[in-house]
């Protein structure tokens, strides 16, 4: 048997390419003692991975050059010789850009194919979903009756924060690039309205959106998008920094001309990363599940097939050519 698996190649200057990955086969490994073997049938793509791409200092280790692309996964294991998981078992983890896999079993968790679509686990009931909840409601901590706006709002994180925001009564106001992405996150998930930051007219279009101000911001974008709901913000006002979408092919930091907001207003702004706050996964996880359940989050998917599309899956998500959360189906 053999596994397919794809490397980093080359570092991007800027935005990546094609020709920063490269497919290559090798034998699939045979699991020792205290190992198992796993057939992956999902990868998770995720805006993360841009930054493994560069060797840069940052809150996680860099992918180095030939290495196997840094990824989640849910698979089933196919061999074990590990007493805690057995062949058949379905398990999410962090096995890579790769068809099959070896592990020790650290960092795994099994997951249950009845209880919701395997791919979920890389999503909604997954990384992004628990990304949503504790960004919302540990950080910002939105009271019912304000305003929470949230950027990259159809995305895979964006669609949970304004769901979860309109659960707890909020009234809540998405950004998104389009007019068919803003009709689906007002239509189909009930955020009360939405802005599309592709039409030139951000301010004015934020401002009506929000007649009250701003009180939260769940920020997945940075750039232009943040600098423009500063000058909205509300007195007292949190602004969760999840991500800085805008800014991973940047070769030139866009510069914040509205940080006077966070003086005048007296605004709490918080960068956060979900894999700092472990203690917090199995409350998330719980309510997710609970609200995915009662169909009170409804959740979409981009698939790609086929691990040799899964570089151009990747660029398209990092141009907004997903709709939902970006997976890859590998079997
Ligand atoms: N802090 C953490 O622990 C953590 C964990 C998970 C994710 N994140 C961050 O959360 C954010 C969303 O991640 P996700 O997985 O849910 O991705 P996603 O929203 O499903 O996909 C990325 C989206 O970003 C938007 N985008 C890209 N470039 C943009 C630009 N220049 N201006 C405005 N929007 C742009 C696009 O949507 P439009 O078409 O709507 O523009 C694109 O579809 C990312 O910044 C990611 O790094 C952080």
């Amino acid at each position: 048997m053999k596994n397919r698996r794809i490397l980093l190649a080359s570092r991007p200057d800027g935005w990546p390419t094609d020709a920063n990955f490269r497919l290559e086969e090798t034998p699939v490994a045979k699991p020792a003692d205290g190992q198992f073997l796993v057939r992956n049938h999902w990868l998770s793509l995720d805006p993360y991975m841009r930054g493994r791409m560069d060797a840069a200092k940052s809150y996680a280790k860099y992918v180095e050059l030939g290495e196997v692309m840094t990824g989640g996964t849910v698979g089933e294991v196919v061999e074990s010789r590990h007493p805690g998981f057995k062949a058949g078992e379905f398990v999410n983890g962090a096995l890579g850009w790769q068809e099959f896999a070896v592990t020790d079993g650290t960092g795994m968790r099994k997951v249950d194919g009845s209880k919701a679509p395997l791919s979920y686990y890389l999503g909604v009931l997954g990384m992004p979903g628990v990304t949503a909840r504790v960004g919302l409601l540990d950080l910002a901590q939105p009271k019912p009756g304000e305003t929470v706006v949230v950027s990259a709002a159809s995305g895979a994180v964006g669609s949970v924060v304004g769901q979860i925001a309109k659960i707890k009564g909020c009234r809540t106001v998405g950004i998104a690039g389009g007019g068919e992405k803003c009709r689906y996150v007002t239509a189909e998930l009930g955020f009360d309205a939405c802005v599309d930051h592709r039409a030139g007219r951000l301010y004015e279009d934020l401002q009506a959106a929000a007649p009250k101000g701003i009180d939260v911001v769940f920020e997945n974008v940075g750039g232009p998008v943040l600098d423009t709901a500063l000058r909205l913000m509300n007195p007292f006002g949190r602004i969760t920094i999840c991500g800085l979408i805008s800014q991973y092919n940047a070769t030139e930091p866009y510069g914040l001309k509205n940080l006077r907001s966070v003086l005048t207003n007296r605004l709490r702004m918080q960068g956060f990363i979900v894999s700092d706050r472990m203690e917090l996964w199995p409350r998330a996880l719980a309510d997710l599940a609970e609200w995915v359940a009662d169909r009170k989050i409804k959740y979409r998917e981009t698939v790609a097939h086929g691990l040799e599309n899964a570089p151009h899956a990747f660029l398209g998500m990092l141009r907004g050519e997903n709709f939902g959360k970006q997976l890859v189906k590998l079997t």
